[in-house]
């Protein structure tokens, strides 16, 4: 049945959700953090990524979801799955992880209309120091720019609490890429930057709901993307990382839709 959207579209163009929305992001989340959950003790030497996806697909059509990435655009898997230095929209398939190996895994969910958007990175066998190091300055950038969300600061103070911890590290952030406005909709207004200037940009509200999920590199931050039209890679082949969270303005904060139930969002807890 069509659903009208709720809420309203405020100055800028973004919407502005009434309290009792954030019950189904709330949900839609959780069953993305649960299927996230969940594919932790998968990921493995020897496994393929396409082995994942099917798990994470059958994880989300049991719960009585849909996933919301298979048919989006032409894309045909429940997940994006990017390893090393492919920055997103890897596509799982028959590529089998090996030794080392750092992969995001990126699950989006639709439950009752509303989705819940989350990545993690993970780790097949030894992970190096240089690629701890990694996984944990992007992490600490996810969790800084959420730290920056309440009401009346603005999408730029988010982007520069990123982009100050991912350079003070020596490390460099996505451009090509970026958060978006999300909730009965993948995809929708603002984009959520994760560079800029403190100050800048759109003044957040009460009742948004957005990802924050940004790329971070070791080397520069310029990317392509390959010839299948998806696979986004990092131009020098350095590594890069990523975590995603989905999140609701609150009146002094945000919920993050997709905490992990079990406490596993980063890879060694
Ligand atoms: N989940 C991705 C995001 O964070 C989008 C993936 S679209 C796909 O916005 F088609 F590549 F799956
Ligand atoms: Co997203
Ligand atoms: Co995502």
């Amino acid at each position: 049945m069509h659903r009208a959207k709720t809420g309203f579209l405020n100055k800028d163009g973004i919407r502005i959700h009434p309290s009792e929305d954030f019950a189904g992001m709330r949900a839609a989340g959780q069953l993305t953090a649960e299927s996230l959950d969940m594919i932790a003790e998968f990921v493995k030497v020897g496994v393929t990524t396409g082995e994942l996806d099917a798990r994470i697909q059958a994880f989300i059509e049991d719960a009585g979801a849909v996933s919301a990435t298979i048919g989006y655009r032409g894309y045909e898997h429940a997940s994006c799955i990017s390893i090393n230095h492919v920055v997103c929209h890897g596509i799982p398939g028959s590529k089998v992880l090996k030794d080392g190996d750092i992969l995001n895994i990126d699950v989006t969910c639709i439950l009752d209309s509303w989705f819940g958007d989350s990545s993690r990175m993970y780790v097949a066998g030894k992970l190096s120091r240089r690629d701890e190091r990694l996984i944990e300055v992007t992490h600490e950038t996810l969790m800084l720019g959420i730290a920056a969300v309440k009401p009346g600061n603005t999408f730029g103070d988010i982007g520069a609490a990123i982009q100050a911890h991912a350079e003070g590290n020596r490390m460099t952030v996505v451009r090509d890429f970026c958060g978006h406005g999300l909730g009965q909709v993948f995809h929708s207004a603002p984009n959520v930057l994760h560079y800029g200037r403190a100050g800048s940009g759109a003044v957040l509200e009460e009742g948004m709901f957005f990802t924050i999920e940004p790329m971070i590199n070791l080397g520069k931050p310029f990317t392509k993307v390959l010839a299948d039209g998806w696979t986004a890679v990092t131009k020098d082949k350095k590594n890069t990382a990523q975590f995603e969270h989905s999140i609701g303005v609150t009146a002094d904060g945000c919920e993050i839709f997709t905490l992990s139930p079990t406490g596993k969002f980063y890879p060694t807890w």
